[in-house]
């Protein structure tokens, strides 16, 4: 994407770090910005901020996991701006820490609800709007480098970000032929309020979690996050990578040689290829041979 001027960016989780970095920084740039985010009084502070440092922009109350409220939101932004944002921002999100054999339902469905369907329900909701405008756009996804290992104590939260990151990778395959890019964000630390999240969890799904809330282990996750990148570095690490149409976005090269170990880790496990060679070569034709039959009758069916 060559210019944000005018352009309607549409932000999850937009009142509150990651998000509102990016809301200034493509603000800044000239979009026209929409913070989404459960949050009213946050909105209303961000919003607030926004406009002072003469951004065009407008809030909206929004649960990510409700998608009949999702659909009313992108209803909002056409009524206000004129047409769909060009720019998607599924940056929305929660954790929550704990021993996952110690897990509840409710822990899954909050932490699933909000950091997969939620991103689900924004792209669902946008993108047949978008591809229907015929004008370029740009999703982007924050998922997390969580989601390149499994983890112990956040592995309901690391299990949506691996998701997140191969939906966005499958995306990334399919959208191009409509002029719209994806990229996914892969942030290791970020200042931000996330230590907080559980504020935001619904009362339904608050009643029984298996995992730790006490005020201590939130403090020191406070602690911890107050040492992340600033929100505003890291969305001009995003702009970047939407002005290059840029798949992964991974600001933390201190992370790299973990994603290393891990993914030799992997490969290290295969099979000796001398082991069945036949049997590779055999599985290969069929798979040759079966994309191409469904390559011509994708064709045939148009
Ligand atoms: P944050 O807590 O400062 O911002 C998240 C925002 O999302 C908040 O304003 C919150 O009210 C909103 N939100 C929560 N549930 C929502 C829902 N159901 N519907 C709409 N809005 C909702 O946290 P942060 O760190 O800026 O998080 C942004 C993204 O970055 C998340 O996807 C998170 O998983 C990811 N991330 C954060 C890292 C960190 O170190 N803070 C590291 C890696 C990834």
């Amino acid at each position: 994407m060559e210019t944000f001027k005018d352009k309607v960016a549409f932000i999850t989780g937009g009142a509150s770090g990651a998000g509102f970095g990016q809301a200034q920084v493509f603000g800044q740039a000239g979009c026209r910005i929409v913070i989404a985010d459960i949050r009213q009084d946050a909105l209303d502070e961000a919003l607030a901020k926004l406009r002072a440092e003469g951004i065009e922009s407008h809030a909206i109350r929004l649960d990510i996991s409700d998608r009949q409220a999702y659909a009313a939101a992108a209803d909002e932004v056409e009524s206000v701006f004129g047409g769909p944002p060009q720019l998607l921002f599924n940056t929305a999100g929660v954790n929550s820490f704990g021993p996952l054999e110690k897990a509840t339902y409710e822990d899954f469905d909050w932490i699933f609800g909000v950091n997969l369907h939620g991103v689900v329900n924004g792209i669902q909701t946008f993108l047949p709007r978008m591809i229907d405008s015929g004008r370029d756009g740009h999703i982007v996804t924050t998922a997390s480098m969580a989601g390149f290992e499994g983890s112990p104590t956040a592995a309901i939260y690391s299990a949506t970000k691996a998701a997140v990151i191969n939906l966005m990778e499958s995306y990334a395959l399919t959208l191009p032929k409509y002029g719209i890019g994806v990229s996914v964000l892969c942030p290791a630390s970020i200042r931000s309020n996330i230590a907080d999240a559980q504020q935001t969890r619904p009362a339904h799904l608050a009643a029984n979690s298996g995992f730790r809330s006490d005020e201590a282990f939130i403090e020191l996750q406070r602690r911890l996050y107050s040492g992340g990148m600033d929100p505003v570095v890291l969305a001009g690490h995003v702009k970047q990578a939407v002005e290059n149409e840029e798949l992964y976005i991974l600001p933390f090269p201190e992370t790299k040689d973990g994603v290393r170990a891990h993914f030799d880790t992997i490969l290290d496990a295969f099979a000796d290829p001398d082991s069945d060679r036949e049997g590779a070569e055999q599985r290969a034709r069929a798979f040759a041979a079966y994309r191409a039959e469904a390559a011509r009758t994708a064709a045939a069916a148009g």
